[in-house]
């Protein structure tokens, strides 16, 4: 069987761990790849909240989800993930954060470690127990090479005894390839 690439293995975890009526979060919508893959997941009777920083951003999800006839059970919200806890007071199943840049949009406007993290301080103790938060990080850019350093440090001291945490990637690929940060709550 070859090796799964990152992006089927985030969506492989995610169909593994969402069911129909559970809410979820994508921390960093872009063009709504994954948004539109958790509001599948989550059904009608479930619920995504997606973040973005950028009104383009929000503008191509709400597109997506328009044309898949997905957009009811999905709340676009424009603010920072940082500020998660204004937003959603529920326990959350899983969440995925594609870190980096808007393909396509304003390389300059990329996620940044302090907002990152303040996310994960927030978002982590609203995760069900069972529940998984995805982190991709990309790090072929000088800003995503810092923000890598960053989250890998705040990633690895989560107790053990409260959370796994996975890193999945393909370590001899030229160019710096995006890796998985797979963080469960036992
Ligand atoms: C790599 S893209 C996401 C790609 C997306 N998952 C997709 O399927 O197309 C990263 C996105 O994060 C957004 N972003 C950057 N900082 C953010 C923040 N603090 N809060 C929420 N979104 C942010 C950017 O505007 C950009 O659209």
């Amino acid at each position: 069987m070859p090796l799964q690439k990152v992006l089927p293995f985030c969506h492989a975890l995610l169909k593994e761990t969402v069911q129909a009526g559970d809410t979820v979060i994508d921390g960093t919508c872009g063009n709504g790849h994954d948004t539109l893959l958790l509001a599948r997941l989550v059904g009608p009777s479930g619920h995504v909240y997606g973040f973005d920083i950028q009104e383009t951003a929000l503008k191509s999800t709400r597109d997506r989800l328009c044309q898949a006839g997905e957009l009811s059970q999905v709340s676009l919200i424009h603010a920072s993930h940082a500020d998660f806890s204004h937003y959603v007071s529920m326990p959350i199943r899983a969440g995925i954060f594609n870190l980096g840049y808007l393909p396509g949009g304003d390389k300059t406007i990329t996620t940044q470690p302090e907002s990152t993290i303040a996310s994960l301080r927030v978002i982590l103790p609203q995760l069900e127990k069972g529940g998984l938060l995805i982190l991709v990080v990309y790090h072929g850019h000088p800003e995503g090479k810092i923000e890598k350093e960053h989250v890998l440090d705040y990633v690895q001291k989560l107790p053990q005894e409260s959370y796994q945490v996975l890193q999945y990637g393909f370590i001899n690929q030229r160019n710096d390839p995006p890796f998985v940060l797979a963080i469960q709550k036992k």
